[in-house]
């Protein structure tokens, strides 16, 4: 057992699995790496953090998160810079929101010391999991849930706070294809739309079967009042060029704030593109559509990146979008945004953390 810093404990894994894994080619989130972080809340304090190798947690039936879905989590990416470098993407932003998460959660917040240092220090000991082929990433999950062993419904006293990381290809390998839903809806004003807790997650499953039965890959969400303005699609935020301005929907508290989402607007703006974030309704969508006005639409995430839409059915109606060897706005963002994550370009917003 080594000590890497007061509060952060390593134990290695005797039997390292990278050799049995492909990890330039596993689907994503199915395989893990050696290691993983957990901190522990207990008595009103954050107690022990260790790194040990991943495996089995400790849960009874009685665990709170599993009853009432006090849980919230983060995705975030490392990479392999040209020199061989271990790199992360903003895990400041992933460290912001996850404590904005667990706020609207009743849950503590976590400190920098445990989400970052301990971050880099996973990162660090398992970087060999890092994939060096392009389309390849190691995507980062921390967890945060209730531990309480109790079905009182309350705010839980016990926490544990875990990261864990997965060797990925392409979340999509396609360009996606949309359905607008009117039956279900995401997120309401006042609700946990904002946050990325779990329940949110579970919530769209069903909408997301749906739009799969139908031939489609995920839903088009509207606002859960007038069931009118765009608010995200699948698990991405949403954008569309319409007039060669990139339009996509505005942080109203139904929507989760995405990094990605803010790169890709930071990066657009600096291009001097114009970037409006506003409430956009799906007619006005379906209007620019029918006068040849909207040349691209595309989704963005953490897994997803930058995805490519290529059919939005309104009404019962497809509309069929450019091809993508026409999209100048999401491709160049896309390539710009895979240049600095990987250390190919120097940035200068802060965002590249070289480990
Ligand atoms: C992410 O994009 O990182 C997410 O958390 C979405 C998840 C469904 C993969």
């Amino acid at each position: 057992m080594q000590i890497v810093n007061s509060q952060i404990s390593i134990e290695k894994t005797s039997h390292s699995r990278i050799k049995e894994q492909d990890i330039n080619n596993s689907p994503f989130g199915k395989v893990f790496s050696d290691h993983m972080l957990v901190a522990t809340y207990e008595n009103d304090s954050w107690q022990e953090v260790k790194i040990i190798p991943y495996g089995n947690i400790p849960i009874r039936p009685s665990l709170s998160a599993l009853h009432y879905g006090q849980a919230v989590f983060e995705g975030l990416k490392a990479y392999r810079s040209p020199m061989g470098r271990p790199l992360l993407f903003r895990p400041q932003a992933n460290y912001k929101r996850i404590n904005k998460s667990a706020f609207r959660l009743c849950m503590p917040s976590i400190p920098e010391e445990i989400f970052i240092d301990g971050l880099k220090e996973l990162i660090k000991l398992d970087a060999d999991w890092i994939p060096d082929q392009s389309n390849s990433v190691l995507y980062i999950r921390p967890i945060y849930f209730a531990t309480d062993e109790s079905v009182g419904l309350k705010p839980a006293n016990s926490y544990k706070f875990i990261i864990i990381s997965s060797p990925v290809g392409a979340y999509y390998s396609e360009p996606v294809k949309l359905i607008v839903t009117n039956k279900y809806v995401r997120a309401c004003e006042g609700g946990t739309g904002a946050a990325k807790c779990a329940g949110n997650y579970a919530g769209s499953l069903l909408a997301d079967k749906e739009a799969k039965q139908q031939g489609y890959d995920n839903v088009l969400w509207l606002d859960g009042k007038e069931n009118k303005y765009i608010e995200e699609c699948g698990t991405m935020n949403v954008a569309f060029v319409i007039n060669d301005v990139v339009i996509t929907p505005q942080l109203t508290g139904t929507i989760l704030g995405g990094i990605t989402r803010d790169s890709a607007l930071t990066l657009f703006r600096d291009m001097g593109v114009k970037v409006e974030e506003r409430l956009i309704s799906i007619d006005e969508v379906a209007q620019a559509y029918e006068v040849g006005n909207l040349s691209e639409a595309f989704g963005m995430g953490t897994a997803a990146t930058i995805a490519h839409i290529s059919t939005i059915n309104y009404q019962g109606k497809d509309m069929i979008l450019p091809s993508i060897d026409q999209r100048k706005y999401a491709s160049q963002v896309l390539q710009k945004l895979e240049d600095i994550k990987t250390g190919k370009v120097i940035e200068s917003y802060g965002w590249v953390c070289q480990l």
